[in-house]
């Protein structure tokens, strides 16, 4: 008889994505298709904006992408679509893409007998590998949704795993019933939570898609200190929905910025300001760090004019009333800039871009991040006794 999950576990192991064979057992035992709900979201054009249209699982794509490679988006704006004509605007619940579900457990690397919390119930798809390869009775999970936990609690029990779900804010992790070895958050933070170290065993690990938020996230594995610290290493990406009260709102920069207020200070940068785009994970993730809050639009000058080739208008704000206006030109530094509000943001990115490249560039494998017993991140380069500051 054929496994459950073999057509998923062969599309991994064919990447090399499932080097760990108790991890592939779980795969092997668990038919995903179980978890895809009547509904999946599919990332469209409508009216000129990018929104989710709602198919069936039914649909022959959606039967052939649940035994792929591929995230399926579940829900959106926490279950009432909020896009033109029924579409929806956030994805809000996913079942994530099993070549990631499976780098995040191998990261997690539990053994026999630990007990893993899990952040991020979702579909439950997860959930059920845990409980193949821990146990029912060693698996916790935490789902802020009702009703998407409620469909987990009740898929799951139809497969026969009964696996402890509360429905609830995840980042208070679950006070009575820790510690736990382990703690895997399917779901992404731009702050690690101290609640979820501090319910883990010194020498446990916390593994959780983390980015400050300027770029996506990527994979971080945290080892518990003696001393309620953690510290650790980015793996790879992993592009995650963020916690719930850690999104961002889907808005334009047109939101934040008015080019036409007084009070503008006019002047001139020495830095590119071209360099928000540079698309280096490591200076991705340095800048977001360094440069909190930071979000940025370029907008390149026509083509019909000719007098401005080459030329673009680099606008940085924050969503708390400061911003910046850069003019790149092809002729080099200086640049025109303005800004308004507390912040100087040009100033800011110019200190992130001098710090980055006086550590020599690193790229994001060379990034690590400390979490303090008080929450208080410190990214770092190679060691922790580096700081990027
Ligand atoms: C990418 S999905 C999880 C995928 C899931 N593990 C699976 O296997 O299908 C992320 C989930 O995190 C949930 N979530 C968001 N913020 C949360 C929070 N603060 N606490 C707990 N769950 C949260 C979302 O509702 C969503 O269901």
């Amino acid at each position: 008889m054929t496994a459950p999950g073999a057509v998923v576990a062969r599309a991994l192991t064919a990447k090399g994505a499932l080097l760990d064979p108790a991890w592939h057992r779980a795969v092997l035992a668990v038919p995903r298709e179980a978890f895809i709900p009547e509904t999946v979201w599919v990332r469209t054009r409508r009216e000129g904006r990018t929104v989710f249209a709602p198919y069936p699982r039914t649909d022959p794509d959606v039967q052939a992408w649940m035994h792929q490679d591929y995230a399926l988006m579940t829900q959106v704006d926490d279950g009432e679509p909020a896009g033109p004509g029924g579409t929806g605007i956030v994805p809000t619940s996913s079942i994530s893409q099993p070549s990631l579900v499976a780098a995040m457990l191998q990261a997690l690397d539990a053994a026999d007998g630990e007990k893993v919390l899990e952040i991020g119930t979702g579909t439950g798809y997860n959930l059920a590998l845990l409980c193949e390869r821990l146990g029912d009775g060693r698996v916790v999970s935490v789902e802020v949704d009702p009703v998407v936990a409620e469909q987990a609690r009740r898929t799951l029990a139809e497969l026969g795993y009964k696996p402890t779900i509360i429905t609830g804010d995840g980042a208070a992790g679950v006070p009575g019933c820790g510690p736990f070895d382990h703690v895997l958050a399917t779901v992404g933070a731009k702050q690690v939570p101290p609640a979820w170290i501090a319910q883990t065993q010194p020498g446990g690990r916390v593994v959780v898609p983390w980015g400050p938020g300027f770029t996506s996230a990527a994979l971080l594995r945290l080892v518990v200190d003696e001393d309620g610290s953690a510290h650790g290493r980015l793996l790879r990406d992993a592009a995650f929905m963020w916690l719930r009260d850690q999104r961002r709102p889907v808005d334009d920069w047109r939101d934040h910025i008015d080019e036409t207020a007084p009070a503008l200070a006019a002047g001139e940068v020495t830095v590119n300001p071209r360099v928000v785009s540079d698309p280096d994970p490591g200076w991705g993730v340095a800048l977001g760090h360094l440069v909190p809050e930071l979000a940025a639009h370029t907008a390149e000058a026509s083509e019909d004019n000719a007098e401005a080739v080459g030329e673009a208008t680099v606008r940085l704000y924050d969503r708390a009333g400061s911003w910046g206006v850069g003019e790149y030109t092809p002729a080099g530094a200086p640049y025109e800039a303005q800004r308004c509000g507390p912040r100087d943001l040009w100033a800011e990115v110019t200190a992130a871009r001098t710090a980055w490249e006086e550590a020599g560039r690193p790229g994001r494998d060379r990034l690590g991040l400390t979490v303090e017993r008080d929450g208080r991140q410190v990214l770092w380069v190679d060691d922790p006794t580096k700081p990027l500051d």
